[in-house]
Formats: structure tokens, C-alpha cells, sequence
């Protein structure tokens, strides 16, 4: 049986973990006005209960007969509890379309533990937190066109969306969008010391250093041009910039980076290997 319900008004979610990542996206659908009272969070940790109750969704302390006409299941927990969750609440779900937000885990795994082929796996980043996050999709094959609009509906108030064709790809959405928020935070903990050595205070140097990251992203989305392009217009030869610029190519960071970003997306493919034995 497959479910019927394919606007997101009249479905029943049902979040398994209610974390950091669920409580990102049930506040953003509760924010854009779904009813709280169509949210269900199984969530061991009483204090995280209490805080999700507080919203006005209902929770549980474990799988129940609940669960049996959830429309969408939203796995949000650790990778290495899916295997558990899974085996906890496989025959309370049958039903239901799958959404897993898990760092690794593939859907051929997620597919073996739940005995189904409606499964989307989604890799979001923490921007999704204020609205402002990258995630990346991938549908498998028994995933139809009418579930994908579903999918898309729950994730939409967490910011913006990217299906991928092929599985493997999210690893590499993983390396650029899904440990991207932290290399952002890396490049601004250095500006922010190197405007403090300066003699600026942290403050003002927190401020420059965050507003530009904003102003530069801000800009290179409504320009037509390409970052590369954008860099040369503002590098004159002999000045400020090009002295930046030629110490950064003079100590190789174009290719350290690309090398970093790599070294994410193999640490990726290696986390589904380990997590979905
Ligand atoms: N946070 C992010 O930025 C981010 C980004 C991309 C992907 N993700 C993925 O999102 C998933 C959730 O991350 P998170 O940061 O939200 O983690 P989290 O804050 O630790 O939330 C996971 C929650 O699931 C609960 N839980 C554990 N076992 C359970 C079970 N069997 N049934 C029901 N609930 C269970 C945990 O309770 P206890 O604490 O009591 O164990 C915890 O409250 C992870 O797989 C992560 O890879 C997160």
C-alpha cells in the first residue's frame, strides 16, 4: 500500500531522533505554518521531548502502533543508531515514504533495513538551521514523481534543494555543501585573528569578516558572472589584492583546497561502507 496523502497539509510525519537536524526542519515546517498537531518526533531523550513538546508536536519515547498511518518518515538520527532505529521501528512503517537525513548511510542499506524502496536520502548542511541550508537528494527508483513534490515540500523552509542522478554524488554534496558551513567558519576564524592582529577589535573584525563572506555570496548569486571573474575585477595588478591573492597561490591554497574538499568526499565514501554493515 502506498500512501494517498501527496500535500503536505494532510500527511503525518513522523521524525525518528528529534535532534538538531529534526528540530531544524520541524520548526521550519511549523514556521510556514503546517499544523503541529501532524508531527510525531520518537525521541528517547526526555529533555529533547519536553523542548519538541513546547511546539506543540507529539512525541514518543519509542516505535508504537502510532506510527502505522505516518505518511512521511524523517530519520534524523547519529548514522551509527539508524541500524537500531531501523530494527526498532521497521514494522510499524511499511506504508510510509522514507526520508533519511543521515551523514553516509546509503539507501541500499536503508532499503535492507526497512524493507522498502520508497527512500529519498538527503545530505542538508546547518544553514538549514536559520533557513539558509544546501541539501542535496537522491530518490531511488520505487521514489515517484508525486513523493519527490512531498519531499521537497518538508525541506523546502530549510533552504535550498539539489536532486542528484546518482547515489555517489552525495559525497561529493557531502564535501562541498555538508562540511562546506565549516570551511566558511575556518577562512572567517582567520580573518577575524588576522583583523585582531591588525589592531582592530574582535567585534569590528567580526563584522567585517562575517558581512564580507555575506556581501561576496550575496553578490556572486545575483551576478551573471563567474567568481573567477568577479576575483579579477576587484585584483588590479600591484595592489592590495594581488599582494593577497599571489601569497595565496604562492603557498598553493587553490590546490590544498581542492585537495581538503577530496579528502571530505573520500571520508564520505568510506563512512557508508563502515556505517551500512
Ligand atoms: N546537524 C547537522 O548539521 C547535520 C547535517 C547533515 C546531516 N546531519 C545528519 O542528521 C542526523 C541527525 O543529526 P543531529 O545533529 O540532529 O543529531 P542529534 O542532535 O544527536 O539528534 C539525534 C537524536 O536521535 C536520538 N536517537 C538516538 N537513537 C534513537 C532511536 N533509536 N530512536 C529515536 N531516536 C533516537 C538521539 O537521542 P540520544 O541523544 O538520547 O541518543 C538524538 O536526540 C545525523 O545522521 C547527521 O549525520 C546532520
Amino acid at each position: 500500500m502506498t500512501h494517498t496523502n501527496n500535500t503536505l497539509n494532510q500527511c503525518k510525519l513522523v521524525f525518528v531522533g528529534g535532534g538538531n537536524m529534526a528540530s531544524a526542519i520541524l520548526g521550519g515546517l511549523i514556521r510556514q505554518g503546517m499544523s503541529a498537531q501532524r508531527i510525531w518526533v520518537i525521541e528517547p531523550f526526555e529533555q529533547s521531548r519536553q523542548r519538541l513538546e513546547a511546539l506543540g508536536v507529539h512525541t514518543l519515547s519509542a516505535p508504537s502502533a502510532d506510527l502505522q498511518d505516518a505518511d512521511v518518515m524523517i530519520w534524523a538520527v547519529k548514522p551509527q543508531s539508524f541500524h537500531e532505529a531501523a530494527q526498532q521501528n521497521r514494522a510499524f512503517c511499511q506504508q510510509a515514504l522514507h526520508l533519511s537525513v543521515a551523514a553516509g548511510i546509503r539507501s541500499d542499506s536503508i532499503a535492507h533495513w526497512l524493507g522498502s524502496e520508497r527512500i529519498v536520502r538527503a545530505m542538508p548542511n546547518t544553514p538549514a538551521l536559520v533557513g539558509l541550508g544546501q541539501t542535496g537528494l537522491f530518490a531511488r527508483t520505487g521514489v515517484t514523481p508525486a513523493d519527490k513534490q512531498l519531499i521537497a515540500q518538508v525541506l523546502e523552509p530549510t533552504g535550498q534543494l539539489l536532486w542528484v542522478a546518482h547515489e555517489p554524488l552525495l559525497d561529493a554534496v557531502t564535501a562541498i555543501s555538508g562540511s562546506g558551513p565549516a570551511y566558511v567558519f575556518y577562512f572567517l576564524e582567520a580573518m577575524i585573528q588576522a583583523g585582531v592582529d591588525m589592531g582592530l577589535s574582535a567585534s569590528q573584525a567580526h563584522q567585517l569578516a562575517v558581512g564580507t563572506f555575506e556581501g561576496a555570496s550575496a553578490l556572486a548569486k545575483a551576478s551573471d558572472e563567474s567568481p573567477h571573474v568577479l576575483r579579477e575585477r576587484v585584483t588590479s595588478k600591484g595592489g592590495t589584492t594581488y599582494a593577497a591573492t599571489c601569497a595565496l597561490d604562492e603557498a598553493g591554497v587553490q590546490s590544498l583546497f581542492k585537495h581538503a574538499l577530496e579528502a571530505a568526499r573520500l571520508r564520505a565514501q568510506e563512512l557508508g561502507d563502515e556505517f551500512g554493515k
